[in-house]
């Protein structure tokens, strides 16, 4: 049987990256998949290669657009608030709106798209919120204090929001992903660094964008449904939490 068979799971930067391999893989599970992405080009093509998968241009830190997509979607049975950006700086260099933009894209992006989608899974009695951190909240990672912030705020968020939605049967998760494998890794990290990141993982191979949409998986079907406000360290291995 597919897991995910009847299912709606709305999925946050899927063009690329993490975002796609979930929508990939729930896809294929059996769910219907709407995939939200500011890059339309991408997203598109992206949903056009996924069987009944649905692309919807968004930019997640605009909230009334975000309601207006969901609103158009219908039932949302799951959601993976994954869209997100890293670029580093130091902290002595950072400006406030650099770091306002990385609180805005990273964290309160999740504050519009839950604010969608709650009320409707409140009503049905049922739903599965996924949360994308980093394996950087347990680190300290230097250069990206603002993004370790904003991760922080996600686990932060996940926790209270398993509280007040429990009683409502709707699930809060987090996954903290490793260094992961994808495209966009390629703009801030070089071989050696890659090196020396698989070193550190007890797993001697990179993790790759299915790792994570595995523990995703997870996360948003029946496979999880004693389990809420928890943070999956999804690393290989290099930190334990
Ligand atoms: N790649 C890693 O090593 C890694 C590690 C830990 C956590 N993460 C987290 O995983 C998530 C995905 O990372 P990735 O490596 O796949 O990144 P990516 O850059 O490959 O994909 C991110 C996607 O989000 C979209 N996006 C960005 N801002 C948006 C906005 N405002 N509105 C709508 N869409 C927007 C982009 O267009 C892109 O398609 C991020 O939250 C990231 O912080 C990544």
């Amino acid at each position: 049987m597919l897991i995910m068979q009847n299912r709606v799971a709305l999925v946050t930067g899927a063009a690329t990256g993490i975002g796609e391999g979930i929508a990939r893989l729930f896809a294929s599970m059996g769910a219907k998949v709407i995939l939200l992405d500011r890059d339309a080009a991408h997203n598109e093509a992206t949903a056009r290669s996924i069987d009944g998968a649905r692309a919807v241009t968004v930019d997640v830190c605009d909230g009334e657009a975000v309601d207006t997509a969901v609103r158009n979607v219908g039932r949302v049975d799951v959601l993976v608030n994954n869209a997100g950006i890293f670029p580093r700086r130091k902290f002595i260099d950072m400006t406030e709106a650099e770091w306002d933009q990385m609180q805005n894209v990273n964290l309160k992006s999740m504050f519009h798209c839950i604010k969608a989608v709650a009320p409707g899974m409140i009503a049905q009695g049922s739903g599965k919120i996924v949360n994308i951190s980093s394996v950087t909240f347990h680190l300290g990672t230097s250069e990206l204090s603002h993004y370790v912030a904003s991760k922080g705020g996600v686990i932060g968020l996940t926790r209270s929001l398993a509280r007040e939605f429990g009683e409502h049967n709707v699930h809060v998760n987090c996954i903290t992903p490793g260094a992961i494998n994808t495209e966009s890794e390629k703009n801030f990290v070089n071989d050696e660094a890659v090196r020396f990141m698989v070193s550190q993982q007890c797993l001697k191979r990179r993790i790759v964008p299915l790792d994570i949409a595995r523990a995703a998986l997870f996360l948003a079907s029946d496979l999880s449904d004693g389990l809420t406000g928890q943070t999956l360290n999804v690393d290989g291995g290099w930190v334990m939490h």
